[in-house]
């Protein structure tokens, strides 16, 4: 399909289906040669993510942040940080990306600031009891020990001592304080941020854990903790998902139906939610509330026929009746990529079976992309990368790695700067004459991953991705509102469902050959031996004959 003849995403409700790249700023591509990425570096690969058959991208953090926790730790919200360009840097691109016809969504990240952000150094010059220390959470211990026994998410207390004697909570790092969701100056200082970048233009806005924010009155202990000094403690009811939250959720979506009403143009909110469960999930996506939130279960599911089985169920569940769509993702930048994953593999134990990893991880981009709803990739996972998980500890960057004495590698495996040029320096990371070194090492292996060797392979992941996205939009059933999905009998191990009357897909999740349980004129396979068998970790998209 040649790039023009995409239909364009102007209809109202684009983001019900969209699917939408993740770039990860920092490893994504580098224009001036220092070895970390930048804004001016993403502009210039437009017309890649264009040609990948897209529809948006999400921006990770840019703002200025000293990098504690790579931009989510922001002191400006409504800034560039300099490694990354400028302002005009991101006017080009937001330019560049709707004259392609490319939404662009910011990330916020509202929970919490970085310790260099002007209001925490005022909190910290002006005292206990000042009404600077009241934005943020501030209190006094018992004695040496903290005001509570919360545990941070990247491990150890969730408290920091400052020299006066008093603590401040972060529920992240110790260089991101918590804000205080119940003062008004907060709850003010966001809309004016909401309100900045949709006047510079953007789509969306991807909402950084988004049932964190307010914390019960009092912080009191969480009764039942259930963690050491290495696992956070993501399920502490006093710290997640107060009721208050939706509040805010639902002035936020006031504030963007304003915009998309007043400009024809619908603006969104996609919320990063943590939460397991689904019913409390399905809560942040009502119709007055966040338009999505990332379905992690999907991710977290095993490569079986029954939990895929469950957890597509599931995602369906969630939304139905809510107005909403599902938003599909296997990978991100906190979590080791899926080929590595599917591999049996994990950061500091090795690859796994890549082999195996690689098949099953065509398989799942094939099963995602056929599903209702839309889709996050992130970057690399079109190139099949896997994660790095051999970094030597003196590269790890991740806060998480170093609070746990490395006891948790943390998620810098997944963020290695990518390789665009099989032949070059810093695999065309960085322009060639660069400083020849990336902020995080590639691996020489990073070369049969690159983006211009894999478009001259037909079999590539890559042509695999170009594909299914380009079939995505031809084919109504697959982005419409016809499409609903329904269940076809199939063998154990084999997933397989219809969309719409046309379209079907099927998927082997096992480890033997199986008869393919779906006729029809097959469109596009995971593995070239599909046909009427579906190799062991495959998939396949058919159109069915009429009305079927
Ligand atoms: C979730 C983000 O995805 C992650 O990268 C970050 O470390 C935490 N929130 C804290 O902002």
């Amino acid at each position: 399909m040649s790039e023009t003849s995409r239909p364009p995403l102007s209809h109202a409700d684009w983001w019900r289906t969209a699917v939408i790249y993740q770039v990860y700023v920092r490893s994504f591509a580098d224009s001036n040669g220092d070895g970390v990425g930048d804004l001016d570096g993403v502009r210039a690969r437009l017309p890649y993510l264009r040609s990948l058959g897209v529809d948006g991208l999400w921006l990770n953090p840019f703002y200025p942040s000293p990098q504690h926790d790579h931009g989510y730790d922001v002191v400006d919200y409504r800034d560039v940080h300099p490694d990354y360009g400028t302002l005009a840097s991101f006017d080009r691109l937001i330019q560049d990306a709707h004259r392609l016809d490319l939404k662009v969504i910011v990330d916020v990240v509202p929970n919490h600031c970085s310790i260099e952000h002007p209001w925490f150094r005022e909190a910290l010059a002006a005292g206990p009891g000042s009404p600077e220390r009241a934005r943020f959470h501030f209190a006094d211990g018992e004695g040496d020990e903290p005001p509570n026994n919360w545990r941070s998410i990247f491990g150890g207390s969730a408290w920091q001592r400052v020299p006066d004697g008093q603590w401040y909570l972060h529920t992240f790092a110790t260089e991101q304080p918590d804000f205080n969701w119940r003062h008004p100056d907060v709850e003010a200082a966001f809309e004016d941020v909401l309100r900045f970048w949709l006047d510079r233009g953007v789509d969306g806005l991807r909402i950084d854990v988004a049932h964190g924010l307010h914390k019960a009155e009092g912080l009191p202990d969480h009764e039942h903790a259930d963690c050491d000094e290495v696992t956070g403690d993501p399920v502490n009811p006093h710290a997640w998902n107060q009721p208050e939250v939706h509040d805010v959720w639902r002035s936020w979506r006031a504030i963007t139906e304003e915009y998309s009403q007043a400009t024809g143009r619908e603006r969104v909110l996609v919320g990063e939610v943590g939460l397991l469960d689904t019913e409390q999930l399905a809560r942040y996506q009502r119709p007055d509330e966040l338009h999505q939130t990332f379905f992690f279960e999907f991710l977290r599911a095993e490569w079986d026929d029954r939990s895929l089985y469950d957890v597509i169920d599931r995602g369906l569940e969630t939304i139905a009746g809510s107005g909403s769509s599902v938003a599909w993702v296997l990978n991100n930048h906190d979590m080791p990529r899926s080929v590595t994953r599917y591999a049996g593999g994990a950061p500091g134990a090795g690859p796994g079976d890549l082999e195996l990893g690689r098949a099953r991880a065509r398989a799942a981009a094939m099963l995602m992309l056929a599903l209702p709803g839309s889709a996050y990739l992130y970057q690399g996972e079109e190139l099949g990368l896997p994660e790095v998980t051999d970094l030597p500890d003196h590269v790890l960057t991740d806060p998480m790695f170093h609070r746990t004495g490395g006891v948790r590698r943390g998620r810098d495996g997944c963020r290695v700067p990518l390789p665009w040029r099989a032949e070059h320096d810093s695999f065309g990371f960085s322009p060639d004459g660069g400083s020849g070194t990336t902020w995080l090492p590639q691996p020489e292996w990073f070369a049969e991953h690159a983006a211009d060797l894999l478009l001259g392979d037909g079999d590539s992941m890559l042509h695999l991705y170009r594909e299914a996205l380009a079939l995505r939009h031809r084919i109504p059933a697959l982005t419409s509102g016809t499409g609903e999905l329904r269940w076809l009998p199939a063998e154990p191990g084999v997933l397989a469902f219809t969309r719409g009357d046309g379209f079907a897909c099927a998927v082997n999740c096992s480890s033997r050959p199986v008869v393919n349980p779906i006729d029809g004129t097959l469109l596009l396979a995971s593995d070239p031996e599909a046909g009427e068998k579906l190799p062991p970790n495959s998939a396949v998209w058919t159109l069915l004959p009429d009305g079927a």
